[in-house]
């Protein structure tokens, strides 16, 4: 034959392969996410995400020592309280379950980078991510509560703070208080393309934040629409989002490529807990390979155009990348 362009020349060995590789990655980019419960010795795994576990403050030092062995810089605290209420009281008190948890990280593990995930919905009696009128989530009333529990996240030692809770208005609400108190430093990375999506049933099962009525589709985006997220990125950067997210993020690698060229700040995803679970409950039966997998799900949000990906799988995945089986 004669053919003069042969595009698996540069497919026909492992140096060439990696000469010419488009997507490169390092553990840096990685975020651990992170359950701590109350109580003391505790270390009991989520029934629906086998491998997880929700941690007590004084175990937790394990799991963190082992990420920062594996080279993962930054976790994701997401807390589970033993009371809740409907005020979601817990999320924004200064003794609360991810307050403690920071300061305690920040003693013992000082250069770990922390991120909180602010939200009220693992603390409402109701399970909504804001405070009820009727029964509907009252988004400016919300707002004040999401501004102080960003607050008192910032001034228990969180690097970061990510809203997750979908009410309009929020990251101005949480960028002018956290600025009012001098923590004008503190980046906010906004989950501003977050879909109402059944791939967080098992994180809801592990925190407990299934809303009690009703969905959660008055606030979180409907899947159907991409021009709205495109809307939501533009808004969140305009109240001074430093880093916006998508999420989930294997069905929503559209959202990623999109969106990169249209804001200018990093992009995240999140690979959420029925991604995890799908992959573990496929590899548990012996259908699909489970570290394969993990590689290329990481691998194609990187190349989807991601900065910053969040996955449960994240020490595998600093491990995969060390060994040079990607990146
Ligand atoms: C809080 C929040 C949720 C997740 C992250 N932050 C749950 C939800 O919105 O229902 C999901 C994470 C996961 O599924 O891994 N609002």
């Amino acid at each position: 034959m004669n053919l003069t362009v042969r595009p698996r020349r540069l497919r026909s060995g492992e140096n060439l392969r990696k000469m010419v590789r488009e997507t490169r990655m390092d553990p840096s980019s990685l975020i651990y996410p992170l359950f701590v419960r109350e109580g003391s010795g505790i270390m009991e795994e989520i029934p629906t995400m086998p491998g997880q576990y929700r941690y007590s403050t004084d175990t937790m030092g394990e799991k963190l020592e082992s990420l920062q062995n594996a080279g993962v810089t930054s976790v994701m605290f997401f807390g589970i309280p033993d009371e809740k209420d409907e005020a979601g009281s817990g999320a924004y008190d200064a003794n609360g379950i991810v307050q403690r948890a920071l300061r305690q990280a920040r003693k013992d593990f000082p250069s770990l980078y922390r991120v909180t995930d602010v939200c009220m919905c693992e603390y409402t009696s109701h399970g909504h991510c804001g405070v009820l009128k009727g029964k509907e989530v009252d988004n400016d009333r919300t707002l004040n509560l999401l501004a102080q529990t960003a607050l008192s996240h910032a001034e228990a030692g969180a690097d970061m703070v990510a809203p997750s809770d979908m009410m309009d208005g929020r990251v101005a609400a949480i960028r002018s208080v956290l600025d009012e108190n001098g923590f004008y430093n503190t980046p906010i990375m906004s989950y501003a393309i977050k879909y109402a999506s059944a791939f967080y049933g098992p994180f809801r099962d592990a925190a407990g934040s299934a809303p009690a009525f009703g969905d959660r589709k008055s606030y979180q985006m409907d899947y159907h629409n991409s021009r709205e997220g495109i809307r939501e990125a533009l808004l969140d950067v305009e109240e001074g989002a430093d880093i916006i997210m998508v999420k989930p993020a294997m069905s929503y690698l559209d959202m990623v490529a999109k969106i990169k060229d249209i804001v200018h700040v990093p992009i995240a995803t999140y690979s959420v807990s029925g991604e995890y679970s799908m992959i573990k409950a496929g590899a548990s039966l012996g259908y699909i390979d489970e570290e394969k997998i993990i590689c290329e799900t990481a691998a194609s949000a990187f190349r989807a155009g991601c900065d910053i990906y969040l996955s449960y799988f994240a020490e595998e995945i600093a491990g995969f990348m060390k060994e040079g089986k990607i990146g």
